[in-house]
């Protein structure tokens, strides 16, 4: 065998064992560099009768050439086999199960605000809604509350520009409402409500639920029977005490607050206010052009924030927005 097929022979096998380019690099110099073996063997064809050069150097050329095509197409598997490695290690399995996938649960607050909507919904109310940012008319003058009244000063106001305010309480819906549609109306309206008020038991922002029926001929013992059974179904107690005070709203007359005595088990003990409640004053449907002879209904208004306290037991109102996830996480459903 002539030394250059040797020589390829050789190298051949080289490059099909390399496993990495440098390696095929180093082969590459080894044989075809400047003092390469072929490019010697190359150089010393001067040393040879002019008659064999043609003939050998084609041979040696030929060789280099096919060394080349080899190295080239190992370096182009070499290359492929990091680009697949690479792949595969960049790949994402989109089956895997994400990190931190802790299961999110309701707010206490629209727990209770949604099982309220739910228990009057069963009993025919529909709902409405009502802007938060509120004029005076509906938040106050339309309710019985003019200018000057002393219940004002105890709504605690957040007046905004042009004689808007942040709505004090959701009995502005009502006025909406009966504007809009007149009797009969059986509605609630839950929502954010604002007062300028910050304690245990007052913070800036909470929310209730508004409630009306006006029909024909609607009286108190329709009011009593229907907030019984409420009351009753929110508390999960059928033999629950309930009692109706008299009390005092611009908006309705008579007026009443209703308290549901609260056993130990709550940690809280006695006669707890739960809501408001009373007729609708004739002078409100007045004001909302219904003929007050015609029709007659009632109203009422509970605290959502309240009645999550008493229901789970909470003696601090600041808890509920203060986003403890330790707190917020015990009422998931
Ligand atoms: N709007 C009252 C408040 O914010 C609650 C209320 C009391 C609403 C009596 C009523 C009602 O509709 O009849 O304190």
């Amino acid at each position: 065998m002539s030394a250059v097929s040797y020589i390829l022979r050789e190298a051949s096998a080289r490059v099909a064992g390399a496993s990495a380019l440098t390696e095929l690099d180093e082969i590459r110099i080894h044989y075809l560099g400047k003092k390469g073996e072929l490019t010697s063997l190359l150089k010393s064809l001067g040393k040879l009768p002019p008659e064999e050069k043609p003939a050998a150097g084609q041979v040696i050329n030929a060789a280099k050439n096919e060394l080349q095509n080899l190295l080239n197409a190992k370096k182009a598997d070499l290359e492929k086999n990091i680009a697949d490695i690479n792949l595969e290690k960049e790949s994402i399995d989109v089956t895997l199960p994400g990190r931190g996938s802790a299961q999110g649960s309701l707010h206490p607050v629209s727990i209770v605000q949604q099982r309220i909507e739910d228990l009057f919904l069963h009993m025919g109310f529909s709902l409405e809604r009502g802007p938060e940012v509120e004029d005076e008319h509906h938040n106050f003058n339309a309710l019985n509350i003019p200018e000057h009244h002393p219940a004002r000063a105890m709504h605690d106001t957040f007046y905004l520009e042009n004689g808007l305010l942040l709505r004090t309480h959701t009995s502005p819906v009502q006025i909406r409402v009966m504007s809009e549609r007149g009797a009969p109306l059986r509605i609630i309206s839950p929502g954010r409500v604002y007062r300028c008020d910050y304690d245990q038991t007052h913070t800036p922002m909470f929310h209730q639920v508004e409630g009306l029926w006006l029909g024909d001929g609607v009286t108190m013992s329709e009011l009593k029977g229907l907030l019984d059974k409420f009351l009753q179904s929110f508390f999960e107690h059928d033999g629950l005490a309930i009692r109706y005070r008299p009390s005092y709203f611009p908006f309705t007359e008579p007026s009443m607050e209703v308290d549901i005595k609260i056993n130990s088990e709550y940690g809280i003990t006695g006669w707890l206010e739960v809501l408001g409640c009373g007729m609708v004053h004739p002078r409100v449907l007045s004001n909302v052009g219904i003929d007050p002879r015609e029709s007659s209904g009632f109203a009422f208004g509970m605290g959502v924030e309240r009645l999550a306290m008493l229901k789970y037991g909470i003696s601090d109102l600041r808890l509920f927005f203060e986003n403890d996830l330790e707190f917020i996480n015990q009422f998931g459903r």
